[in-house]
């Protein structure tokens, strides 16, 4: 799906959009979600770091111990239009700390973007993925985005409840028999 997105972004510019909005979630926990920026790239790495083994296979696809200088940079220097994040920030200060990432990142002039999304093990199933999800998704759309796809192993059960309660169904053709494609397509915005 090519073509260049029609952009109907009429907000602020993320990049310069300091103050994140605050959540409160089932349980009664709190956060804070903004655009990423490039200078939460250490609060990335920690994230990173403090998932489980098991979520961070899950997230990337494959085993993964510590990404590299270059790739925690590309994960946090987003364009915001090709690529967006956004994150949920816990804590004050020198305290604070990401406990969840939604992105979606989109090949040069593709209308369709992939979906990825991480939340800190013990934030986990307080429908802080489902907000996150929800308004990247809604971005995406702003920014001309009409197919969004996320590409999940077959047994990750709560990735794929998630897919489903954001709307997702399996893509047509799928990759392979330990992956499944879902896909979602975004009423187009006039
Ligand atoms: C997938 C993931 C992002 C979900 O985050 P979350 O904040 O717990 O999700 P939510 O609380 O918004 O719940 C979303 C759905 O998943 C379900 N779910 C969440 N954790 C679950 C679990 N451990 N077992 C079964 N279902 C689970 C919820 O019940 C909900 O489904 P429902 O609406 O049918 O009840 C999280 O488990 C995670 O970070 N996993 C590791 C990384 C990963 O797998 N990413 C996906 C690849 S891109």
């Amino acid at each position: 799906m090519r073509r260049s997105p029609q952009s109907r972004w009429h907000g602020a510019d993320p990049a310069t959009v300091h103050d994140g909005a605050t959540l409160t979630l089932a349980g009664g926990r709190s956060c804070r979600v903004r655009p990423i920026r490039g200078s939460d790239r250490d609060l990335k790495r920690e994230f990173l770091a403090g998932l489980s083994a098991r979520a961070r296979y899950n997230r990337f696809l494959g085993a993964v111990r510590e990404l590299s200088p270059e790739a925690l940079d590309r994960l946090v220097r987003v364009d915001y239009r090709s690529q967006m994040a956004l994150v949920a920030l816990a804590g004050e200060g020198g305290a604070e700390r990401i406990v969840g990432v939604a992105r979606y990142a989109a090949a040069p002039g593709s209308l369709s973007c992939e979906l990825s999304v991480a939340v800190a093990d013990t934030w986990q199933r307080r429908g802080l993925a489902t907000m996150l999800a929800r308004q990247l998704l809604e971005y995406a759309r702003l920014r001309g985005y009409v197919r969004v796809t996320v590409s999940t192993f077959a047994d990750n059960v709560p990735m794929l409840r998630l897919a489903q309660r954001l709307g997702m169904r399996p893509a047509a053709g799928q990759p392979s028999p330990s992956i499944i494609e879902m896909e979602l397509l975004l009423p187009e915005v006039v």
